[in-house]
């Protein structure tokens, strides 16, 4: 088997993008370009990958600690050829080099492959499209039999080379063996006065090296990030792509140009998704499941037949079969939700697990709490699980019902069966089914007088 070495290109500074940031570390879709990039490389498989940094160098560095990835510095930007020269040390003698840039993130694993295919001993990949406006890429300049000669860039081009629409990606691949010899031919006698890497097509031919070009599926996958307007609309492009795969494989979308995932969503079938919908993280979600507009969802797994209603927030959380949850409800991270329960609106909650079929129904917060089964927590419901310092754990038996307005100060628990009577504070264990009244009792006076507006005063 062949061993293959990815060097991507990461040490430009991205000056249209007006960022203290280096450029691919900007996300599309939640992750940064460069994750993209890496992440198609390794859906191909284990392979060394050399990443060529040189703006903001450490901050990428730090983002991107993995056994199989090697940073090489490019402490000034001379070039493409130049950049590579860089890596060439830490590329392997019997590698295949496929060269790869970190601001163009939506290349597939399959079009990478494509191209790794025509590499031989007297062939090189290079991948190229033809695009209607070719402005400002280099242009791929071919023979009188169709043969690629050379790419010439841009600024270096005649009036008859721009009109060539046949333009390079950048993306090219060929053997550690030929990338060594030719590399060091290459000058910077250009209009750019930089080491062009793109020079190497013409050294290969004059070697008699065959040029293959390589197209990928669609033109998204080639197109490079240079501002923030470029960013977003390459977002958007994913965007389409990601809901057009949920549709496919099985979930209704109310409209797939209003959904955005920033991660992964894993989902089972005939689930249904309303407008404005954010998932991040890794989501999953099984079958049946329908979920409402203006609703986020981040790493969290969300269980069959559950029913999500209107703008809610749910973080690092897990949701039961057949639950219901919102509108307006705040799963916040460690939230258990058993099957069959429902937490209603303005209900925050937060390290709480919650039994099968118990219910939170309305305007309460349950922190540090863990309900058992068939629980019903009235309107109002406050765990008071901090102390100041501390926190504190509720416990709630099977059975247990808490009146509206109660006030729970934890450390407590309630024993199975136990009632809590409404507008109570409870600040002491209440055993299996008793009532616990804890409120002012009420005295009502006759005769009384109601105030009155005093007439002087006008
Ligand atoms: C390059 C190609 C051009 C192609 C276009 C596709 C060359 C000479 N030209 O042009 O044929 O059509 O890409 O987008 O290769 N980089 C470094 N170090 C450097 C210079 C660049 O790491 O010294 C990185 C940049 O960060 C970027 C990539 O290489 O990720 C491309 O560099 P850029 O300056 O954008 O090249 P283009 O002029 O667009
Ligand atoms: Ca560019």
């Amino acid at each position: 088997m062949t061993t293959i070495n990815y060097v991507i290109l990461a040490a430009g500074k991205g000056t249209r993008m007006r960022s203290a940031k280096p450029k691919v570390l900007h996300k599309l879709a939640g992750r940064s370009m460069l994750h993209h990039v890496v992440a198609a490389v390794d859906a191909l498989g284990d392979s060394k990958k050399i990443i060529v940094t040189g703006h903001g160098a450490a901050l990428v560095e730090e983002k991107f600690e993995k056994s199989d990835t090697l940073f090489v510095q490019q402490k000034e930007q001379l070039g493409t050829a130049h950049a590579v020269q860089m890596a060439l040390p830490a590329i392997c003698d019997d590698a295949v080099v496929v060269v790869l840039y970190g601001d163009v993130p939506l290349i597939l694993p399959a079009t990478i492959k494509r191209l790794l295919q025509v590499v031989g001993n007297k062939s090189i990949g290079l991948l190229t499209i033809a695009l209607d406006d070719p402005e400002g890429y280099g242009r791929i300049v071919r023979n009188s039999v169709g043969a690629i000669t050379s790419i010439v860039e841009q600024k270096d081009a005649s009036i008859e080379q721009l009109n060539i629409n046949e333009i390079n990606t950048g993306v090219l691949a060929l053997s550690a063996k030929q990338l060594r010899e030719w590399l060091p031919k290459i000058d910077n006698n250009n209009a750019q006065g930089e080491y062009y890497l793109t020079d190497l097509i013409a050294l290969a031919v004059d070697d008699d090296v065959t040029v293959i070009s390589v197209h990928p599926e669609t033109a998204a996958e080639v197109e490079g990030v240079n501002s923030r307007l470029q960013l977003s609309q390459l977002e958007r492009t994913f965007q389409r792509q990601l809901a057009l795969r949920l549709m496919e494989s099985g979930t209704t979308l109310a409209d797939p140009a209003r959904l955005d995932v920033r991660g992964e969503l894993i989902t089972g079938t005939d689930n249904f998704i309303d407008i404005n919908c954010i998932f991040e993280g890794v989501v999953t979600m099984g079958s049946n499941v329908t979920i409402g507009p203006n609703c986020c969802i981040t790493n969290s797994t969300i269980g069959d037949g559950v029913k999500i209603k209107a703008n809610t927030i749910i973080e690092e959380s897990f949701v039961g079969d057949q639950a219901i949850v919102g509108p307006f409800a705040r799963l916040r991270p460690g939230t258990k939700l058993g099957c069959d329960t429902k937490v209603g609106n303005f209900v925050e909650t937060k390290n709480a697990i919650v039994g099968d079929g118990s219910k939170i129904n309305h305007l309460s917060y349950v922190g540090d709490a863990q309900l058992g089964e068939n629980v019903n927590i009235g309107a109002g419901t406050i765990t008071c699980n901090y102390d100041g310092v501390n926190k504190h754990k509720t416990l709630l038996g099977d059975d247990v019902f808490v009146g509206s307005n109660t006030t729970l100060v934890a450390p407590i628990q309630i024993s199975q069966g136990g009632f809590v009577a409404a507008g109570s504070t409870v600040t002491t264990a209440v055993p299996a089914d008793s009532l616990a009244v804890g409120r002012a009792k009420q005295r009502n006076i006759d005769g009384w007088k109601r105030p009155m507006k005093n007439n002087r005063d006008k």
